[in-house]
């Protein structure tokens, strides 16, 4: 398998444990960092839909709180044909901890789309404007 198939392939293992209860819509995430480890999310969700966390988000979170500070890509799946992005709130987590990382959005069969996230979020807030 290539690089972006392992990564993928441990975002379609994440979504097995997406925690969806409510919208039944399960996504995983898996991030690579700079020295090549892969670390997964899965969405969670809460009684309280507001308090809902993206796959995205998790896995990030997971990778900063085990002391990953350097990204290069994120993998995205959940089962659609239409490339399920990330949101945007996802889109600035990304953006604070990954800056410019690329974005491959897959579903169980085939990649849908890559992207920058220069692209996704365009014109970003971020620490350079306070
Ligand atoms: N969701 C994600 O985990 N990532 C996305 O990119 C889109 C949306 C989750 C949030 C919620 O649990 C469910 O999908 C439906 O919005």
């Amino acid at each position: 398998m290539s690089g972006s198939e392992v990564l993928i392939e441990a975002a379609r293992q994440a979504r097995e444990r997406a925690v969806a209860p409510y919208s039944r819509f399960r996504v995983g995430a898996a991030i690579e960092t700079a020295d090549g480890h892969i670390v997964t999310g899965c969405n969670v969700e809460n009684a309280s839909y507001g308090l809902t966390v993206c796959a995205e988000r998790v896995a990030m979170f997971k990778a900063l709180s085990e002391g990953h500070r350097h990204f290069v890509r994120i993998a995205v799946v959940a089962d659609t044909q239409e490339p399920t992005s990330p949101c945007g709130a996802c889109r600035q987590v990304l953006w604070e901890f990954g800056r410019d990382l690329e974005v491959i959005l897959a579903n169980l069969e085939t990649i849908t789309g890559r992207h920058q996230m220069r692209e996704l979020l365009p014109h970003p807030f971020d620490g350079r404007l306070l």
